[in-house]
């Protein structure tokens, strides 16, 4: 079915979207906490080098099959592999970012129902475990959830059914920026707390004795799940990014973005948590119960400044949430539209509703459903535990067989140097190769394991 489809509009529209999937709550809570655990600056480095030797080639591999084939990702795999068994590769990734969605959209309600109060009441406990109750009693009054739920979601619908220039462009080209602003001015706050400097010492102070072969394995799933690989997001945005442009650039500028982002939101993070006298611990506990601990204690000095700081914040947790969740609402959008011709907005509408009621149903999990358990676990943990630890790892995985060693390798080196013109060409393609075939395989395996056994 031929149709006419939309492309971004340049390179930094594309390279602004595809930042704005992988940035999320993962740079803002992951990555500072896992940069503390694990060696500090030692940490850091290994990082950089996983995320240039092991996520960069996923993240092309994916963005080859979309750039090659315009196409979302069930009508690239018929395009590349008519007939074959990878349509399944190519319906799963219409599946799994959908199941993402549900549950990200109840966390990103949260966000907004935290947002909501910092503009109204803030925050005033006196103890962390008051916040603690509050966040926990939050989160179980169906009420109040689902309609943030409900809120963030249409929120997504309304961006996406708009169009990917009119729409997805547009949010993409406001908020990254106005992320990255709002992250340096609570840096900056964050930095002149008197107490800020053992977070500062906390995230540069190298210690290699804490680089151990499981301190290895998780920078290389943190660089995979912060890059949002595995769950054709790239693939589909980057079937919107005009043939002439270099996909490798595109990828170099979204783990620049993505890197850049997390090491700001480091020190905007961890420095307050020091400051208040916290012990940090990872997880959504961090944003939802010891940062508004944070605002209310620092209140007592000046507490219009940390009531602002706080609006800052929510604000950005909120908007960071929001570029990551159209990408994957997106996913499905494309899948019906292309392959099932409907039209946007009632594409939009079937995702909408299909998401709203998995996501309710893991929002209810927090209360009324909280007995129903799925292996032992509530809905939305199992949610969280069969995509993060299952669906995007074997995607990911099969995404990088399929162009290391099912397709040609001539249509490969052709895409990523564009057509022969770029630059680089031989050597690069060389490197990039090798890694996509021999290092990222077993490098995924050992991402599965760990999640299991570390
Ligand atoms: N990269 C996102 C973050 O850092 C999280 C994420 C993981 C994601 N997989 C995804 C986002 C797929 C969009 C699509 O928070």
């Amino acid at each position: 079915m031929e149709r006419r489809r939309e492309l971004f509009g340049g390179r930094s529209a594309a390279i602004f979207a595809l930042a704005g999937s992988a940035i999320g709550l993962g740079n803002i809570w992951r990555f500072p906490y896992m940069v503390g655990q694990t060696g500090g600056a030692a940490f850091i480095i290994i990082y950089l080098v996983c995320c240039l030797l092991l996520s960069l080639p996923i993240f092309l591999a994916e963005a080859i099959i979309g750039h090659r084939t315009q196409a979302g990702t069930f009508g690239a795999m018929e395009q590349l592999a008519p007939g074959t068994k990878w349509k399944w590769l190519g319906l799963l990734t219409v599946v799994s970012p959908l199941i993402i969605l549900s549950y990200y959209s109840v966390v990103g309600g949260w966000s907004i129902g935290y947002l909501w109060q910092s503009l109204t009441s803030g925050f005033h406990a006196s103890e962390l475990g008051s916040v603690s109750s509050a966040f926990g009693n939050f989160i179980a009054s169906p009420g109040r959830a689902l309609f943030c739920h409900t809120l963030f979601l249409s929120g997504c619908a309304a961006i996406v059914s708009a169009g990917v220039k009119s729409g997805i462009e547009r949010f993409n080209k406001f908020s990254m920026p106005l992320l990255f602003v709002l992250i340096v001015v609570i840096m900056v706050y964050s930095l002149m707390l008197p107490g800020s400097s053992a977070g500062v010492e906390y995230l540069v102070k190298p210690d290699f004795s804490k680089i151990t072969p499981s301190g290895v394995a998780a920078a290389m799933g943190q660089s995979f799940f912060s890059l949002s690989l595995g769950v054709g997001t790239i693939l589909t945005y980057s079937s919107y990014i005009h043939s002439k442009e270099n996909i490798l650039v595109m990828g170099l500028g979204t783990v620049g973005f993505d890197l850049l982002f997390a090491l700001i939101a480091g020190f905007a993070i961890m420095p307050a948590v020091f400051a208040a006298g916290i012990e940090p611990g990872a997880g959504p506990g961090l944003i939802f119960e010891t940062l508004p601990y944070i605002f209310a204690h620092m209140g007592a000095s000046a507490p219009w400044l940390s009531a602002v700081v706080a609006v800052l914040f929510f604000v950005t947790i909120v908007f960071a949430a929001f570029t990551s969740a159209i990408s994957m609402f997106e996913v499905g959008v494309a899948y019906l539209v292309e392959q099932r011709g409907l039209t946007r907005h009632r594409a939009t509408l079937l995702i909408f509703l299909g998401t709203w009621i998995l996501g309710a149903l893991c929002s209810l999990s927090f209360g009324p459903l909280s007995d129903v358990k799925l292996f032992g676990l509530s809905i939305f943990s199992f949610c969280d535990m069969l995509t993060s630890n299952f669906l995007m790892t074997f995607g990911g995985l099969l995404f990088v067989l399929f162009v290391g060693w099912k397709m040609d390798r001539k249509v490969v080196r052709d895409e990523f140097t564009c057509g022969g013109t770029a630059r680089f060409n031989g050597v690069v393609f060389d490197a990039f190769w090798f890694l996509l075939r021999y290092i990222a395989p077993p490098a995924i395996v050992i991402i599965f394991l760990t999640n299991f056994f570390v």
